[in-house]
């Protein structure tokens, strides 16, 4: 289990202030839509050159044309990010695409693939997508997996279901996380660390219970030393 901070502060100087009490903690940094519109390259090199050690993981989901996915992810490769993320219903063409394209980089980002927003309430996603959450969510993750992606985002409560039905190396990054049973906020479905370990979760997704702590660095570190006994 590796950890996922969401550097979702509003302005490039305030996350960049949150990776600089992070230190140099082994942890994968999540990147999204708002800090890289604004803040693009200058943001990851940024990122890197205060924790050299940290991973990115673009959480740009994307979503096009099979062509324009593959161009899109051929340019996040230069960026030179460890991970990144599709939506996995833009099709199997699109992913073979995407992961035909990546070929020839000696060192690929992983890429994963959204399966059903958390946002989505059951009646609304069925309205778009014609099926329930969790039968849609397998049904995209298998449909990852069978086109060689390295995994999926979905809800922790999923994840082992997934591994189940695909591979237990079948990557899962799951949001909602509260590691010590925080304040859900707005997150309808909220699991623990000890849940995460039991659903085979990899890389739990923490944003606010960390962000929002009086003291991010001890928090960081109190997490670090939970998952490490998971791996004792
Ligand atoms: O603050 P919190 O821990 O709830 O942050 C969760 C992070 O995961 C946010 O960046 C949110 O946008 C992201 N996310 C999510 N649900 C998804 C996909 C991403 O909460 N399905």
């Amino acid at each position: 289990m590796q950890l996922c901070i969401a550097l979702d502060l509003p302005t490039m100087e305030e996350n960049l202030e949150l990776v600089k009490k992070i230190g140099d903690a082994p942890v994968w940094l999540k990147v999204g839509f708002r800090s890289y519109i604004r803040d693009g390259k200058e943001f990851l090199e940024n990122i890197k050159s205060i924790n050299p050690q940290s991973k990115i993981f673009l959480d740009l989901k994307l979503y096009d044309i099979p062509n324009t996915m593959a161009d899109a992810a051929e340019e996040i490769a230069l960026l030179e990010v460890d991970m990144f993320n599709i939506h996995a219903s833009a099709g199997e063409k699109a992913m073979r695409e995407v992961m035909q394209r990546l070929d020839k980089f000696e060192q690929r980002p992983l890429v994963l693939a959204v399966t059903a927003l958390t946002s989505f309430d059951e009646m609304t996603f069925e309205s778009i997508y014609e099926k329930g959450i969790k039968e849609k969510a397998m049904q995209f993750a298998k449909m990852s997996y069978d086109n060689g992606l390295d995994g999926v985002v979905c809800s922790a409560f999923e994840s082992k279901m997934i591994k189940d039905a695909t591979s237990a190396s079948f990557l899962t990054l799951c949001p909602a996380i509260r590691p010590f049973g925080e304040d859900a906020s707005d997150q309808s479905r909220v699991a623990t660390l000890e849940v995460a370990r039991d659903e085979m979760v990899d890389f739990p997704v923490v944003g606010r219970p960390i962000y929002k702590d009086i003291d991010p660095a001890s928090k960081v570190e109190k997490i670090l030393k939970v998952i490490k006994t998971f791996h004792s």
